[in-house]
């Protein structure tokens, strides 16, 4: 399709996304119909039906192609197919590789999928994408790789994969399958409240991942509002149940980080900003009608 004939919003999307990785973001960028990949022609072999059917079945066979043993959060979180997912653990759980390769498992078991993962910076984006590809070599391409370039990925079964840092620019108009936002807490509400409509027509997956930043943001609240909370399938895993991270180095970071930063990094606690000069407890108590009289009366 000529680029005169492209809706506004794709042409902003092409020239803002094309600053860092023109080729390869502007062919993930033309809709489907438009490739010359013939994906919809796709017919699987029968080993590549097998393979892909293996991890339908097993989702968990992609972390045992890697000769790693999924935590029991893994494993559960790795076969669920909940619509809304979300991940509270502390650092270094394993939050983004569990995702990545769900994420692959999401493409490889889909035709025609469209993954977005939104994590705050392109480096974190590059490392995401890295870890899908390190599944999918792991577990021998099961389907065949037609794009990798930067932090795009698309296969021979037409799914694509596409990792975009903490931006609002340019993800109108998509129709993604899943959106997943690493390290949530630390992406800005007005990514989240513009990706919010992708999921209108209900056929995308959310999943929200991270260690929590303080109580600010749509991660903080979304968590601690029952009602909001209620949506989504919930694994939090705070330090003492990851078995990767030893009681003699928590020790350690205790005394390095002191207590309230080791409670984020390791116990999954909610700080107050560290510049703030109230609590957000005491603010809440101030909205409060009750909690304290007004100092004046000011009449009607
Ligand atoms: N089940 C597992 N077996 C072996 N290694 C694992 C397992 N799960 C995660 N890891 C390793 O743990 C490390 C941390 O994983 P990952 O980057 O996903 O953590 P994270 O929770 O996203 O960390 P951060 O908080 O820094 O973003 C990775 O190097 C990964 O190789
Ligand atoms: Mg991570």
């Amino acid at each position: 399709m000529p680029s005169s004939r492209q809706s506004w919003p794709r042409q902003v999307a092409r020239s803002v996304l094309g600053l860092y990785r023109p080729a390869a973001v502007q062919a993930a960028l033309t809709p489907a119909a438009d490739r010359t990949t013939g994906v919809r022609q796709w017919e699987p072999t029968a080993a590549e039906s097998k393979a892909v059917e293996v991890i339908r079945r097993n989702p968990s066979s992609l972390f045992e192609a890697m000769k790693w043993s999924p935590d029991p959060w893994q494993r559960e979180y790795l076969g669920t197919t909940g619509q809304r997912t979300l991940l509270l653990c502390c650092r270094r759980a394993g939050k983004s590789v569990t995702s990545a390769a769900r994420t692959l498992a999401h493409c490889l078991t889909h035709r025609d999928a469209l993954a977005m993962v939104f994590p705050p910076t392109l480096r974190q984006s590059m490392e995401y994408v890295r870890h899908v590809r390190l599944f999918d070599r792991a577990a021998g391409q099961p389907v065949k790789v037609e794009r990798s370039a930067g932090t795009i990925l698309e296969w021979a079964n037409g799914s694509r994969l596409m990792a975009l840092p903490d931006r609002q620019q340019g993800v109108v108009g998509f129709t993604p399958t899943k959106i997943v936002i690493d390290e949530a807490s630390r992406v800005s509400d007005v990514l989240y409240l513009s990706l919010r409509p992708m999921l209108a027509l209900g056929r995308a997956e959310l999943e929200l991942l991270s260690t929590p930043f303080g109580k600010r943001g749509f991660f903080f609240d979304i968590v601690n509002t029952p009602a909001r909370a209620s949506r989504f399938r919930q694994w939090q895993v705070p330090a003492a149940r990851c078995p990767r991270i030893s009681r003699e180095f928590l020790a350690e970071e205790m005394v390095e980080l002191g207590e309230r930063w080791y409670r984020q990094e390791y116990d999954l606690a909610f700080n107050d900003s560290v510049d703030s000069v109230f609590t957000a407890s005491v603010i809440e108590a101030a909205m409060q009608r009750t909690a304290i009289g007004p100092l004046f009366d000011l009449g009607a």
